[in-house]
């Protein structure tokens, strides 16, 4: 939710820790703050509100010094405040702490501390760390590392930590639990961040530290070990996207590059995973026999990759004999699922991080169950608990409200489903030649929606005063309606319902007026819902619903119906979904743009929930 920063070099530390932490904004940002060790004190400076309120109490009292630590918060324990905001002090302001994650037991720490003369200062579930470091030194903790291995073992709950230590101000500490936590390598200097994004354009080789692990890093070195004092000899990764990913590269907003980076991204996952002859083999740790053998998944996720894994079942119940079955994360861990060792869990997860997805996958494990993620972030907890991955390659996805990796997420189903399903003989190779043919021309769709980007512009417009809007469509274009109406309702603060259209008979009907747009996804191949999505429109138009359909080229009926019909081109129903949502998020985009929104940083909203 929060963001981490630190650094150890010979360059000042501020500026460096103001420019991860600006990069890592999207995460939270209610208040921030940093810390530097500079002549024989650890100096701080916290504000409240964005990032810019902090550089401004620098710039007029700058901080010197080479090691420091940064925090961009979203408030978790505590209102937005100075008082609240990170770092946190030991009482004699000798040790300095981040934290990004939720200490559980921090009200019973905070009360032993008390009784034994702590004083706090702040609301925070984080500030019992420091004073908690700072007791284990008083009672003989023999080095600052000591003290802070005695402290994490009292921590319940999810800490990504950077630490300073007075008395040792050429290193900075961390520690992983829960919440991630890289240590970017870089020439006589080192750095700590909660995501790549904010040093990328500072180094190109990347440790991810594993849950249990805690680092110390100087200008000269990093050293790794257990929180059980066991040396770690950790395995350096080179990040492989360019600085150049996490810019804005000339678009107004992170959220409108990242739609337009969807053709490539979409392009370049079939060059991966399509081979020349037309083939698409099963993932690692995988294979054709398991999936011949396999006949239940369940696929677990959240908010938008929820809808990608609707999307999902929907194929590979199409395309295979395998049942499939799709539930939000933070209802599967707490219902009973009754899913035997046989069934294949896929969770779905853009950050790789999400609390109650990583919650499922843990369930599934202890159940015996085999684990193939789809997934955005190499290191990240997903990817590291799963048995088999599918990376979306997507690279980071700045913008809260997710595109590409949504569109990403629905081609790896794609692909997933094909592979399965000729694996299993459901498919003959001419099937699967056609279907790969068909799949093949998705980018190049998605492409042409992007491009009619300034008439669905005056269309959002139009539309987007109203309190509301509902979003229908049918079959493979219902997950499709929901995620219309999940985009528009978080960037654009309108509420948005989506619907399954045969639905609208059974309550929602009742919404329809002449001020409540309708987004009817109704496009037109071979489907046989498209009469049934047809009739739907008919019924909104009889009670005088303003209508914008989603339509394929050369309809002539919708535009009868329709206040404003947005046309992309005619693909294969399975693969609609990828393009249709293309128009939906434009649409979303600029109603959020008319209505005034912080499109990137919608309010209440983080890019990782890394808390339940
Ligand atoms: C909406 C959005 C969220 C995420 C959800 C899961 O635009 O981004 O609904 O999809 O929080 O996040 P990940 O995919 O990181 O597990």
């Amino acid at each position: 939710m929060c963001g981490v920063v630190g650094y150890i070099g010979s360059k000042q530390a501020a500026p460096i820790l103001i420019d991860g932490l600006k990069r890592l904004e999207y995460r939270g940002y209610d208040s921030a703050g940093i810390a530097v060790v500079c002549g024989g004190k650890i100096v701080s400076d916290k504000e409240v509100g964005r990032l810019v309120n902090l550089e401004k109490l620098l710039e007029a009292n700058p901080l010197e010094g080479v090691c420091g630590i940064g925090h961009t918060r979203w408030a978790t324990h505590g209102v937005p405040s100075r008082a609240n905001s990170h770092p946190h002090f030991s009482s004699d302001g000798t040790i300095s702490v981040v934290h990004n994650g939720i200490i559980e037991n921090y009200s019973e720490l905070r009360d032993e501390l008390m009784a034994q003369g702590h004083t706090f200062l702040s609301e925070t579930d984080t500030e019992v760390i420091p004073h908690l470091i700072e007791q284990a030194l008083a009672d003989g903790a023999m080095s600052p590392a000591e003290a802070l291995r005695l402290t994490l073992k009292k921590l319940r709950g999810a800490y990504a930590l950077g630490v300073l230590f007075r008395d040792e101000p050429q290193s900075v500490y961390c520690a992983r639990l829960g919440s991630p936590l890289i240590i970017g390598l870089g020439e006589n200097e080192n750095f700590i961040a909660s995501d790549v994004p904010a040093i990328i354009n500072r180094i190109s080789r990347a440790i991810y530290l594993n849950d249990g692990e805690m680092a110390v890093l100087k200008a000269d070195g990093v050293e790794v070990c257990t929180i059980d004092g066991q040396p770690v000899v950790p395995e350096v990764k080179e990040i492989t996207f360019e600085a150049e990913a996490a810019e804005h590269s000339g678009f107004e907003t992170f959220m409108l590059k990242e739609i337009h980076e969807q053709p490539r991204i979409l392009r370049a996952l079939l060059t991966k995973h399509v081979s020349a002859e037309g083939t698409i083999q099963p993932p690692a740790g995988l294979s054709e026999n398991y999936f011949r053998k396999l006949n239940r998944i369940m696929i677990v996720s959240c908010g938008t990759a929820y809808h990608a894994g609707m999307y999902g079942k929907l194929l590979i119940e199409n395309l295979t004999g395998i049942a499939v079955e799709t539930d939000l994360a933070s209802e599967f861990r707490y219902r009973d699922p009754k899913i035997d060792p046989g069934t294949l869990i896929i969770p779905v997860s853009q950050s790789g991080e999400t609390a109650d997805t990583l919650a499922s996958i843990r369930m599934a494990k202890e159940w015996g169950c085999k684990i193939f993620a789809i997934c955005n972030v190499e290191g990240s907890s997903v990817v590291r608990e799963s048995d088999s991955v599918f990376f979306t390659d997507c690279g980071p996805e700045i913008g809260v409200a997710s595109t590409k990796a949504y569109t990403a997420q629905q081609m790896a189903f794609a692909l997933l489903a094909l592979c399965i399903a000729t694996a299993r003989g459901d498919l003959t190779p001419e099937q699967l030649k056609s279907y790969l043919d068909d799949l093949q021309e998705i980018p190049d769709a998605v492409h042409y929606v992007i491009q009619q980007k300034d008439d669905i512009r005056k269309i959002g417009e139009k539309h987007h005063d109203g309190p509301s809007s509902l979003y229908i469509g049918r079959r493979f274009n219902y997950p499709t309606a929901l995620e219309g109406a999940l985009k528009n309702k978080e960037i654009s603060y309108q509420h948005a319902e989506g619907y399954a259209a045969g639905e609208m008979k059974h309550g929602p009907i009742a919404l329809i007026n002449e001020s409540l747009p309708v987004i009817c996804i109704c496009t037109k191949t071979a489907d046989e819902v498209y009469e049934k999505m047809l009739s739907n429109v008919k019924e909104v138009e009889a009670r005088s619903g303003r209508i914008i359909a989603v339509a394929t080229e050369g309809d002539t009926e919708l535009c009868k119906l329709s206040d404003d019909v947005i046309y992309v081109p005619e693909v294969r129903d399975e693969f609609s979904p990828m393009v249709n949502v293309a128009a939906l998020q434009l649409l979303a985009y600029y109603a959020a743009r008319a209505r005034g929104t912080d499109i990137d940083k919608p309010r209440n909203l983080a890019k990782s929930v890394t808390v339940e």
